[in-house]
């Protein structure tokens, strides 16, 4: 481990998204020891002016934590490591001043002289991150002669479209390199996501049949069933006036709030090849092939929705073109997976809260069983709630007749790992980056590379030339979404239910 100390610095602090994660995440690294108090030292940075108390009390509320053995004492000793420092966003006089409260607590902890490590959190909105990026590299890089490093971490979104995404890109690009920033992208903290990994290139199963051959079809799909769920938190950062919650919506959608970010990269971790190692460059070398490799969008392998009511909102425009929900066909022109439809599924206002992938394979062949109607073979994994991978199969019905029937293999994390916590992927993420891994971090040109995909048919959706179908709120979606899934290939099982085992 390196030593010397560590300065978090959130910007933002006063909003939704560092109340409501980073500061829960950080306590919980805290509480586990990654965060060892002679070392650490927390800054929350934003305009408004308050006290270090204030501050305190205003992030105490969300720092609930059932995997600390004496709650409100850790509660209180964490809380005594953060200070507050007000400035605005684009000025330097409250850059250098938290540079100087940042340098004076190195000073005081550093009595064994070591490097210094200056996190920067931007808990922001992306239309500050230029100047507060300029701010802090004029005002408050890491000094230290005797090393350390100046990270910072950004959160989508990272512009509207392809021009927008690069134009940012570049502006944080002249200020900081490649390996100072950190894009999250929360999925990627995610148990199961980062489990895709080992499951694929660790299990002889998998390698032979992972690839056209046998696969039919490949879906990823999150859905949601509320607008916002706890997730006001993206766009709710600070007080930003128009950024508001519908506000921020309504400008985004969902192809650019969930399916260019999320759905992708998980698609990313399918659909590559094996990396020559597991260092981070050689996997996210390998994620920008599969995003390079996808081929322009076809209108008709596309359906948008919108519920109804959606423009109720007092914050949404009442001619609002903005759709909650989409299924997008994408296919991956190279040789492991031309023709193989893969179905992205995003919505809000749905009739369940779920994340999955779900990959279905192939008939048998030559069925001696005239078994299809009893479903084909799915791998599926649950990434939340319930994590859980669980292959579909067809076996004997159990007694006297010969007759098959659906049946599962099922591996269920809360059975299966019982007193095991998940940590939370702000939690995994945060501790990344003290730690220089970038392999869960989102590269330059991937973010490129993706929003190449999608930004011919957001400027569609934008200009009005393709509108969304209305839906009814906690249903499936539109019909039409379904009535692309069969045309992909997909096959609904019906009379099968998957129900995650209780204890
Ligand atoms: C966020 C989106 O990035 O992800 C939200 O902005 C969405 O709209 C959320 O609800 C889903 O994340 P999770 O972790 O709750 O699945």
């Amino acid at each position: 481990p390196e030593i010397g100390c560590l300065s978090i610095i959130v910007l933002g602090a006063s909003g939704d998204l560092a109340k409501k994660k980073t500061f829960p995440a950080l306590f919980h690294l805290y509480c586990q020891g990654f965060l060892p108090p002679d070392e650490v030292h927390i800054f929350g940075y934003a305009r408004t002016k308050i006290s270090d108390d204030e501050l305190r009390n205003r992030i105490r509320g969300y720092l609930v934590s059932e995997r600390s053995a004496s709650p409100s004492e850790d509660v209180s000793k964490f809380l005594q490591l953060i200070k507050y420092v007000s400035g605005s966003y684009d000025a330097a006089e409250g850059f250098q001043l938290l540079d100087k409260e940042i340098a004076k607590h190195e000073i005081s902890k550093n009595s064994q002289e070591g490097s210094s490590r200056r996190l920067f959190y931007l808990a922001l909105p992306p239309s500050v991150y230029p100047p507060v990026c300029r701010m802090i590299r004029n005002n408050c890089m890491n000094k230290s002669d005797l090393g350390g490093w100046t990270r910072i971490i950004v959160e989508k979104p990272f512009g509207k479209d392809l021009g927008s995404a690069e134009e940012l890109s570049s502006q944080i690009g002249e200020l900081f390199d490649e390996p100072q920033i950190y894009r999250i992208d929360h999925y990627l903290g995610k148990e199961l996501v980062q489990n895709l990994l080992v499951l694929r290139f660790a299990n002889r199963f998998f390698l032979p049949l992972w690839n056209r051959d046998n696969i039919d079809n490949i879906q990823v799909s999150i859905l949601l069933l509320q607008m916002f769920e706890n997730h006001e938190v993206l766009w709710g950062r600070e007080d930003f006036g128009t950024e508001g919650r519908g506000g921020y919506f309504d400008e985004y959608g969902i192809i650019r709030d969930i399916i260019q970010n999320h759905l992708l990269q998980v698609l990313c971790l399918v659909a590559m090849e094996k990396p020559v190692s597991l260092k981070p460059e050689h996997i996210r070398d390998e994620k920008v092939k599969v995003l390079q490799s996808v081929l322009p969008i076809k209108d008709e392998e596309v359906v948008l929705g919108q519920y109804e009511g959606y423009r109720d909102d007092p914050t949404v425009p009442d001619h609002s073109n903005t759709p909650t929900f989409a299924t997008v066909i994408l296919h991956i022109h190279n040789e492991r997976w031309e023709g193989v439809p893969f179905i992205l599924k995003a919505g809000k206002a749905l009739n369940s809260r779920k994340a999955e992938i779900r990959v279905q394979f192939k008939d048998v062949p030559g069925d001696i069983f005239k078994s299809k109607k009893q479903g084909r073979n799915e791998f599926v994994i649950r990434l939340q709630p319930s994590e859980a991978m669980y292959m579909k199969l067809t076996v004997k019905q159990p007694g006297l007749e010969m007759s098959t029937r659906q049946s599962e293999l099922d591996l269920s994390y809360r059975q299966r790992y019982q007193g095991v916590t998940i940590p939370e992927a702000y939690e995994r993420l945060i501790l990344d980056t003290i730690r220089g891994d970038q392999q869960h971090f989102v590269r330059r040109d991937e973010l490129k590379a993706a929003w190449e995909i999608f930004t011919p048919l957001l400027h569609r959706i934008d200009d009005g030339e393709m509108k969304p179908i209305p839906y009814q709120p906690g249903s499936r979606g539109p019909a039409e979404a379904d009535e692309l899934l069969a045309k992909a290939g997909y096959v609904q099982t019906h009379g099968y239910i998957w129900i995650p085992p209780t204890l």
